[in-house]
């Protein structure tokens, strides 16, 4: 079985030194919270962490895959219009587990893969110039089923459809995926008789990756979403194991946690060694950012809390960041996603083997090219006492992204407890999301309307 795994020996303080390194023992002497943090998780499983149980139901896999085979060879493209936790999931999955030139010619008459996650005009207006709606079928996706972005799309391309293909027919071209009751999705599903699926209760926006959030699309292009559920459910029992250094999750929370809180670590950066992982670097940026960036309120106040996500891809990023991350300030620690096996095996030409500039590639892979890089930068950051952990990855699968992905799930739920505060709301996101309704003069949102207007009828400074 592929298992992936979490090397922290270069976090540690008998590696990088104890000034920016975590001691082993301090790791240790967390094993109580850690399990406080645990249980208080666990405890909510059946409750409204209800994402921690996702790949177990069967009833709602089948019924996708049923979908996919009832449609399959019907479209040329599927869109997903969604955003934020209703698309870098999708995303993610998509450029780790099919061609990244899947778009130019999809395999098997699988449908292309488009995720429209913005509202900026060039996007939208070219998608619609240069994409024949009557061919794709447009995802839906949305959680509150209200999100101004994705209803905005909504409303674009249900009558670019109908105008092509009437108020029946472009029926088929639509398929939502939204709560059960929440926002105005649902009662326009159950009025028009859309194809529909439910992001079940107790499954938030960034934790819904393999809710039919993110199982649809991948299933549509072909992602074998059983291996993914079953690499998630593998991982599922490595995160209830009780034992701190047995258990990835608590390692991973606990190094966030001691590395930021003590060691003033305040940029986590995933440096993804492979270009097919770098959407999970983003997808995880969401997940912790939104998650774990909060105002704390304890007896002393409030404070504000959080680690700055920041992805890197290596190698393009060995070109670009890696100066500032060896000799910058020690202000980051690092999580290099790591790639055993590649796919694919290309060898690079002994062409001109008497230069010595060019000897030493030929007759060698690019695997082993991109190794040593990875290694290097790995090397050059440790002796530079910056702390860094690996995800290693023995293939790129649906099994071993299903196994990180749940990990990293899991791990941020128990740093909500370490940081103390609740990792599964967003009212930062919420508070924009209101300013933006006010000012595009949505009903029931007029106080706060005037009361931009107020604020920005003060004088104002630009050069
Ligand atoms: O994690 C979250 O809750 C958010 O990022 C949401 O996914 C995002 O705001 C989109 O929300 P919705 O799915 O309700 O349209």
């Amino acid at each position: 079985m592929d298992r992936i795994t979490l090397d922290y020996t270069n976090a540690l303080a008998t590696t990088i030194g104890p000034d920016h390194g975590v001691r082993e023992a301090e790791l240790g002497d967390m094993q109580g919270v850690l399990s406080e943090a645990q249980q208080q998780v666990e405890g909510r499983r059946a409750k409204d962490l209800r994402w921690l149980d996702l790949p177990y139901q069967s009833a709602v896999h089948q019924d996708i895959l049923r979908y996919a085979e009832e449609v399959q060879g019907q479209f040329e493209n599927v869109v997903v219009l969604g955003i934020g936790g209703s698309a870098l999931g999708n995303r993610a999955l998509h450029s780790a587990l099919n061609s990244p030139f899947h778009e130019l010619s999809p395999p098997n008459g699988a449908p292309r893969l488009f995720i429209l996650d913005n509202v900026d005009p060039d996007l939208v207006g070219e998608f619609l110039d240069t994409i024949d709606v009557t061919k794709s079928l447009f995802n839906v996706i949305s959680k509150s089923g209200s999100t101004a972005e994705t209803m905005s799309q909504f409303l674009i391309f249900r009558r670019a459809l109908i105008e092509r293909l009437g108020e029946e027919g472009h029926k088929p071209h639509v398929v939502v995926t939204t709560d059960a009751e929440a926002g105005v999705l649902r009662p326009i599903v159950q009025s028009e008789g859309y194809r529909s699926f439910i992001v079940p209760d107790g499954v938030g926006g960034r934790f819904s990756v393999l809710s039919p959030v993110g199982l649809l699309s991948s299933a549509l292009v072909g992602i074998d979403i059983l291996g993914l559920l079953k690499g998630a459910a593998d991982m599922d029992k490595r995160c209830r194991l009780k034992p701190w250094n047995e258990n990835p999750a608590m390692v991973y929370a606990a190094m966030q946690w001691i590395l930021q809180e003590r060691k003033d670590k305040n940029i986590a950066v995933t440096f993804a060694y492979g270009h097919r992982l770098r959407d999970l670097a983003d997808w995880y940026a969401q997940l912790l950012g939104e998650s774990i960036g909060k105002v704390k309120t304890s007896a002393e106040g409030k404070t504000h809390v959080g680690p700055t996500p920041v992805r890197a891809v290596g190698v393009t990023d060995q070109h670009s960041q890696v100066q500032l991350y060896v000799e910058g300030p020690f202000d980051k620690w690092f999580t290099l996603l790591e790639i055993g096996q590649h796919d694919h095996r290309v060898q690079i030409p002994t062409d001109y083997g008497d230069k010595d500039a060019l000897a030493y590639l030929g007759g060698r892979s690019l695997s082993e090219l991109l190794a040593a890089e990875r290694e290097g930068t790995r090397i050059a950051l440790t002796e530079a006492g910056r702390p860094n952990v690996s995800i290693r990855f023995p293939r790129v699968t649906a099994h071993t992204v299903g196994q990180y992905m749940y990990l990293k799930d899991y791990a941020v739920a128990l740093m909500g407890e370490l940081y103390g505060i609740d990792a599964f709301d967003q009212p930062g996101v919420e508070a924009g999301k209101i300013a933006a309704y006010a000012l595009m003069g949505r009903k029931g949102f007029d106080d706060r309307a005037a009361q931009i207007q107020q604020q920005q009828d003060k004088e104002s400074r630009t050069v």
